[in-house]
């Protein structure tokens, strides 16, 4: 029998690092529940018989539970509905902190909406929140954000000269993959940030932001140092710079040359545009 703490580490390696309610629920006595014969039917019930058993429980209804009875289908709907008639930036903050179709909003702590400055010629995309990220509400600054950092100083670029997103808003629990629902749900809010923001270059640091944007299904160390094309909803098309993601370049230091050439491209080109 394992002692808790090595049961917490096991959960924690597992991705589960986040507590969905204040009070344990005991999902198999609902299931008994459930199975038990309707006996309470001829006897006066305390509670109404649509009461949900977690709301039964706890006083409380779990909004991820809540949201579970809305079909796939419907929140993608809900979602480009909702993106396509933010008219500002700060509209489509509001709507997405608002929007309760992704389950990723209740297991994280914040929005991470974006950085920078919103009018800025160049934008920088990443996946989705870390750790740091999601207890700031900020993208990019744990990390892998310092040493982006960095890389803006090395051609003249800081906070205060770009502008930082992610293709998802939340963080996943355990910073594990978002699932292609997940993407989905989130995908029409990002791309209207893309053209809300419309900046004249795109960069998107590693592979699910280089997918996100162009479309192409090749991994990033195919797609790095190329120039591709964004296009966006109404019909724009942006120019991108797919390169290698920060993370990853703290855990492959020997790749930085790589990055480093990319963004001497994407420095060459941002002067001819804005000059
Ligand atoms: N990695 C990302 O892709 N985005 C962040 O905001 C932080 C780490």
């Amino acid at each position: 029998m394992p002692n808790l703490r090595e049961l917490l580490h096991f959960y924690a390696e597992a991705g589960v690092d986040t507590p969905l309610e204040d009070v344990p629920i005991d999902r198999f006595s609902q299931v008994e529940v459930k199975r038990a014969p309707p006996a309470a039917a001829s006897s006066p019930a305390t509670e109404p018989a649509s009461t949900p058993p977690e709301r039964a429980q706890t006083g409380v209804a779990s909004p991820a539970l809540a949201k579970a009875s809305v079909p796939d289908d419907a929140k993608i709907a809900m979602a480009r509905q909702l993106a396509a008639s933010a008219r500002s930036l700060e509209e489509l903050r509001e709507q997405l902190a608002a929007f309760d179709g992704c389950n990723l909003k209740f297991t994280a702590k914040n929005l991470v909406f974006a950085d920078g400055d919103p009018t800025a010629s160049i934008m920088f995309v990443g996946e989705a929140p870390g750790r740091e990220e999601d207890l700031e509400g900020v993208p990019f600054i744990g990390r892998s954000g310092q040493l982006l950092d960095r890389m803006f100083a090395a051609i003249g670029l800081d906070r205060t000269s770009v502008y930082i997103a992610n293709t998802i808003p939340w963080r996943p629990p355990g910073n594990r993959t978002p699932t292609p629902l997940e993407t989905e749900i989130c995908r029409p809010f990002f791309e209207r940030q893309v053209e809300l923001a419309n900046p004249k270059l795109l960069v998107a640091l590693g592979g699910p932001a280089a997918k996100a944007l162009t479309n192409a299904s090749d991994g990033i160390l195919r797609l790095r140092g190329k120039w591709k094309s964004h296009l966006t909803p109404s019909g724009m098309e942006i120019p991108v710079m797919p390169t290698l993601h920060p993370a990853y370049l703290l855990r492959n230091a020997a790749q930085k040359r790589f990055a480093w050439r990319d963004f001497v491209s994407i420095k060459m080109r941002l002067r001819t545009l804005t000059e």
